[in-house]
């Protein structure tokens, strides 16, 4: 018999703390979360003592399971270096060399702090480059906390982006067009509606968040060739996809070569 006092006594003190008593709504497990004490390989114990298996690996980084020596290693050897400067390392060169040779679609690329970071500068990017505002992206793909993405599921073409939350204003959302996945016809029909005033797609290539659900065979290409035909930038967000479909990604094991790619997690 498992027992969580410990983290009922923890859920209790934070609800007063923190909204919903989490850092996350992905973490906000009813009646009350498990609180982790600590993690080996593919295990986590909470602070009861009881222990799990880990099949959600922090949703993502933690890639190799809990600490695993050679990163424990490569952290701890640079923390007697230091670990936040300021300023440009020679880490973060070796770093974009080893991203640019895994995805060679990328001539250029920038690091930031989350995936909703890198969404939002990929959507601007293709905005500034095209000089237009609107933007398509996939019925029910997520791509973060901001709000040109943060549109209701349901408020397809026909209505145009309804914010998906309280605060995010109609006039942030109305430029967001969304597609069905797998809808190659749906897609094309909005790219000749709105000719000329699409700057991108941003698409999930494996929808992992109502998924995940693979794409019908053929339909990233045609996403491709619809999307350069019409002028209008593709984005592969990799966030979940890429280094873990492939180490290239999705963009890899599909062989497309999208405008931009986000990456995360
Ligand atoms: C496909 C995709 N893009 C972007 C994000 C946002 O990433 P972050 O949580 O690091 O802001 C997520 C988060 O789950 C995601 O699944």
């Amino acid at each position: 018999m498992m027992h969580f006092d410990s983290s009922i006594r923890l859920f209790d003190q934070a609800r007063r703390l923190m909204p919903g008593g989490v850092s996350s709504p992905v973490r906000a497990i009813s009646p009350y979360p498990f609180y982790t004490a600590r993690a080996i390989g593919p295990y986590l114990w909470d602070c009861d003592g009881n222990r799990f298996i880990d099949y959600c690996l922090a949703y993502g980084p933690m890639i190799l399971g809990h600490r695993h020596p050679a990163i424990k290693e490569a952290v701890s050897d640079q923390m007697d270096r230091g670990w936040l400067y300021g300023t440009p390392s020679e880490l973060e060169v070796r770093l974009a060399e080893r991203v640019s040779s895994l995805y060679p679609s990328m001539e250029r690329l920038r690091f930031v702090s989350s995936g909703t970071e890198a969404t939002m500068a990929a959507i601007r990017v293709a905005r500034g480059s095209t000089g237009r505002d609107m933007i398509i992206k996939i019925e029910g793909g997520f791509h973060g906390a901001h709000d040109s993405v943060l549109v209701k599921a349901g408020s397809g073409a026909t209505t145009l982006g309804i914010p998906d939350s309280l605060g995010v204003p109609a006039d942030a959302t109305k430029n967001t067009i969304q597609v069905p996945y797998n809808d190659p016809a749906a897609l094309e029909e909005v790219l000749e509606r709105f000719s000329g005033r699409i700057a991108c797609l941003i698409m999930e290539p494996v929808l992992g968040n109502i998924g995940p659900i693979l794409p019908d065979k053929g339909y990233l290409q045609t996403a491709r060739r619809l999307t350069e035909k019409n002028d209008v930038l593709l984005i592969f967000d990799e966030v979940i996809t890429g280094f873990r479909l492939s180490l290239g990604g999705a963009q890899e094991l599909f062989g497309i070569k999208p405008d931009l790619t986000t990456l995360g997690k």
